[in-house]
């Protein structure tokens, strides 16, 4: 499936002798796969000890999939790596259906290493907009709203969370350690929003849940975007961490892995030369370690890592006699400028070629081209085989054989081959016959999700309401508060 290099024949040794190294250094085979997922099954259920592990494994407290019969208006708003996005989401009468209004705002990058009360103010004055826009705000009533806020935030109830650690680059003050509800609430009280955060939700437990809403074959939820990481549906009995609450054993919770955070202690992923930079340099190094190799956040910065290292090598092996300014700006490419090499449809990767030279002032050879562009398959590649990995884990570790998986992010939605190189993977792990492994009909399928962050945590807060009105309030910190929120007596 990937392209070639198509003249290796004529290639200089020395290019070659490189395409050769990044080979053997990004490429994870089979075996390698099979270790990985069995290291991983093991780190999920440390994960889910009193003891704890390095994959959090947080209960969530969202107890239940939605069965279709949720109805009701909700404010969702999402603070993910990039964007802050606000929705208005209306679940009818008709079971599966959904309604939304949205704006999107590009969080500023400021923002995200600023301090935590100028976070908070731009995301309150970010919701009176749009609240404004769509409502006489003295004539709303109360709207309760599902905050997707997708970092590892601890949980003992399902509206509130205290942040563990700030990921994907952020690094705003005061706010680790800390419970992010109080802090997020008192923004919005300084601009007397009618407005009463029912659910704090994680966008992968949005993603299964809203996936679940239109697909009961929905197990998990995965989201390979800026960051990366799975949710899914166990059993309260299979969480002994949560023993002591002495809950229903059959109840299901749903579980934010926080995969990420796999092999923090450097046991089976092959990390390179470059992604041990890429954990030095970042605000939190040590942590996030699966995460940083996966994860569209990094992918543009392990490319551009190699081909500094190239260009630096002794002998000067790429861009010689070229000024490499551009490219030595940490976290100058993004993925997209992966995906473009990946695409580049001509032989004799022309695309490329204007690419590099509109974006880094660089002009590379053929042979140069052809480096490239197999660095960027091997880097695509090597995430999508090891994010099969953790997909792989939480079927074995559930006993699944099959299952549907619900994904989202711009990595599963956008990255060339991605979907199928997955499946390739998932294939050669799980050992299906030589017809599976091609994404649609597979046992174990990724699907494209429903919108977590928006119907998922909209539905997510609805399933909290319900948990009030039925009297069933585990789990549930501001039981009044919901009650308020939905206008229940
Ligand atoms: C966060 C997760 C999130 C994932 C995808 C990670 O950095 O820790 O909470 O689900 O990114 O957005």
């Amino acid at each position: 499936m990937d392209a070639k290099v198509s003249s290796r024949a004529d290639c200089p040794d020395n290019i070659l002798d490189q395409i050769k190294r990044l080979e053997e250094l990004f490429t994870v085979e089979t075996e390698q796969l099979k270790a990985i997922t069995k290291h991983f099954v093991d780190e999920l259920n440390q994960g889910l000890t009193v003891e704890g592990g390095d994959i959090p494994m947080v209960p969530t407290w969202c107890m239940g999939k939605p069965k279709g019969d949720e109805t009701g208006t909700f404010l969702a708003i999402d603070m993910g790596g990039t964007n802050l996005r606000i929705c208005e989401i209306n679940l009818p009468e008709a079971a599966g259906a959904f309604e939304i209004t949205q704006s999107k705002y590009r969080l500023p990058e400021e923002l995200k290493s600023g301090e935590a009360n100028e976070l908070w103010d731009y995301v309150a004055h970010s919701i009176e907009k749009f609240v404004k826009q769509n409502h006489d705000i003295d004539e709303l009533g109360q709207l309760p709203l599902g905050f997707t806020f997708s970092y590892p935030v601890s949980q003992e109830s399902i509206d509130h969370g205290v942040l563990q650690r700030w990921t994907k680059g952020f690094n705003v003050k005061g706010v680790e350690g800390e419970d992010v509800v109080p802090q997020f609430e008192a923004a919005l009280a300084k601009r007397k929003l009618p407005i009463k955060l029912t659910a704090l939700v994680n966008d992968t437990t949005g993603t299964l849940i809203a996936s679940a809403y239109t697909n009961p074959e929905v197990q998990i939820g995965c989201i390979f975007g800026t960051g990366c990481n799975a949710a899914y549906m166990d059993k309260c009995g299979n969480i002994p961490k949560i023993a002591h609450l002495n809950l229903d054993p059959e109840i299901p919770m749903a579980i934010n892995c926080e995969w990420g955070a796999f092999d923090n202690q450097h046991k089976v992923l092959p990390r390179t030369s470059y992604d041990i930079i890429i954990d030095k340099a970042s605000p939190r190094p040590g942590q996030q370690t699966f995460e940083k190799m996966v994860a569209g956040l990094y992918l543009g910065e392990i490319f551009r890592l190699t081909l500094v290292d190239l260009h630096e090598h002794p002998d000067c092996l790429m861009f010689k006699d070229q000024a490499i300014t551009k490219l030595s700006q940490p976290y100058g490419l993004d993925a997209s400028f992966l995906s473009k090499i990946e695409v580049d449809p001509f032989e004799n990767l022309d695309e490329t070629a204007e690419l590099f030279h509109s974006t880094l002032d660089i002009k590379p050879s053929r042979h140069e081209l052809e480096l490239i562009r197999r660095l960027a398959e091997l880097i695509g590649t090597r995430a999508a085989r090891l994010t099969a990995c953790g997909i792989a884990a939480i079927c074995t570790k559930q006993n699944w054989t099959t299952a549907h998986v619900g994904a989202d992010g711009s990595v599963f939605t956008h990255y060339p081959h991605f979907k199928a190189r997955q499946a390739q993977a998932l294939k050669e792990i799980l050992d299906w016959p030589a017809n599976q492994g091609k994404g649609a009909g597979d046992p174990i399928e990724v699907v494209a999700a429903e919108d977590g962050s928006g119907v998922g945590a909209a539905l997510i807060a609805a399933l909290t309401i319900k948990r009030v009105q039925d009297g069933n309030v585990a789990g549930i910190k501001n039981v009044d508060g919901v009650r308020a929120a939905a206008g229940i007596a």
